[in-house]
């Protein structure tokens, strides 16, 4: 890749990231007024390259190069242009953009392919918003999502999703759902520290952890903070709190694999002089083993079955799902071929994070290719990349699909 070509990818990351300017980190929360200037800006670029771009019912946008002898056979490649809240720069952008810039360098030194290369953004990924996650790559396999959701505000997934989708209704650009892919690759950064901490360029991903995310809600009686004694309270969130550490400890006792999160917590009505009525707080899980996480679905039921009081009752609810996921054998192979035959250092790793690969994966043969995140942080503004490391990812990227479309 050239440095032309390295100072393309890096315009359009800074384009995109510009769009949350003056917030803390990058905010494209799926359907917000920035995820709909970034996924226009996307289209508008891949139009301009030539490509074929499609949108569908829920906003992924699909941008493609079609095959001169066999354009029923897809390449895809993507990723996805939803962040957390206050996120990075790099997380599900970097394998959209990255995956641009390698369409358009083969484009450049190779002319059209022989399959067709597709280009995927995906709507959504992250489970930031609504309490559902890979809702781009769900829809686009086939699996049921429930349009009725809200989000912490109450909006609707439904209302949300058609006025943002309306606005990609641009000149040149078609509405439909295209058929899946015969491969699917997906660039992105590690988001962990063990490329960098043992100084390797690449990673090619086996499997993708499961995860299970619940909320729990907890009611008690909201009451004054002066006036209640101490021993006639029912404070939701000293409830929280004791749940909170007893599970816990009961995840590191489990298995020291297992990831336990509590990120986000509502409490009501959230005043100084007033003891908590109703607390809610999530719970993120991930293990490389189903069983783990089975297991500790069970203690979580038991914790809180155990601290029901006649004043204070807490539920349970598990609200996305997925499975560990083992990643194409023979994609990886070829990519372990190549990432050797240019001279990258690289390891074969699992990944902690959620792609959606994972969803892929249930419908054609998928592969990962990770490249190294700086200090290991991630779903933080601090996220952050090298551009050596960026542009090696690319190459990469750009010849495994030169080995798979022409
Ligand atoms: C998505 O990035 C996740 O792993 O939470
Ligand atoms: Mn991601
Ligand atoms: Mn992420």
């Amino acid at each position: 890749m050239t440095t032309t070509q390295l100072n393309e990818l890096t315009h359009r990351l800074a384009t995109i990231n510009d769009l949350s300017e003056g917030e803390i980190g990058q905010n494209r929360l799926v359907y917000s007024p920035t995820w709909i200037e970034a996924q226009k800006q996307v289209i508008q670029w891949a139009l301009k390259l030539g490509l074929t771009v499609t949108v569908d019912d829920f906003g992924t946008a699909y941008m493609d190069v079609p095959g001169t002898d066999h354009p029923d056979q897809v390449i895809a490649t993507g990723s996805h242009i939803d962040t957390v809240a206050q996120g990075g720069r790099f997380d599900g952008l970097y394998g959209v953009l990255g995956g641009m810039q390698a369409i358009e360098n083969l484009l450049v030194t190779e002319g059209h392919p022989k399959e067709t290369l597709r280009l995927i953004s995906f709507s959504e990924e992250e489970g930031s918003r609504f309490p559902d996650t890979f809702t781009g790559s769900k829809h686009y396999t086939g699996a049921k999502i429930n349009l009725a959701m809200t989000d912490p505000d109450g909006i609707h997934f439904d209302d949300a999703r058609q006025t943002a989708v309306a606005q990609l209704n641009l000149p040149g650009v078609k509405h439909d759902l295209p058929d899946l892919p015969d491969t699917f690759t997906e660039l992105h950064i590690e988001q962990g520290p063990r490329l960098i901490d043992h100084q390797l360029q690449i990673g090619l991903v086996t499997a993708i952890v499961g995860q299970r995310r619940f909320t729990i809600t907890v009611k008690g009686i909201a009451n004054h903070a002066g006036t209640t004694p101490m021993d006639e309270r029912a404070d939701a969130l000293e409830m929280a709190v004791t749940l909170i550490s007893q599970l816990r400890d009961q995840a590191h006792q489990l298995d020291s694999g297992l990831t336990f999160t509590v990120g986000e917590m509502h409490i009501s009505p959230n005043t100084s002089n007033v003891i908590p009525g109703l607390v809610t707080f999530t719970i993120d899980t991930r293990s490389n083993d189903e069983q783990i996480l089975d297991n500790f679905e069970q203690i979580i039921h038991q914790v809180v079955a155990q601290h029901q009081e006649p004043k204070i009752t807490s539920t349970v609810n598990r609200w996305a799902k997925s499975d560990v996921t083992h990643l194409d054998d023979q994609l990886l192979a070829a990519n372990q071929k190549t990432a050797d035959k240019l001279g990258f250092s690289s390891t074969q790793l699992a990944s902690g994070a959620g792609h959606d690969s994972q969803i892929m994966a249930k419908v054609t043969r998928t592969t990962m290719i990770f490249v190294p995140s700086i200090d290991g942080i991630s779903h933080a503004p601090e996220e952050n990349t090298g551009q050596v490391d960026l542009l090696h990812g690319v190459e990469l990227l750009t010849e495994s699909l030169h080995q798979q479309a022409y």
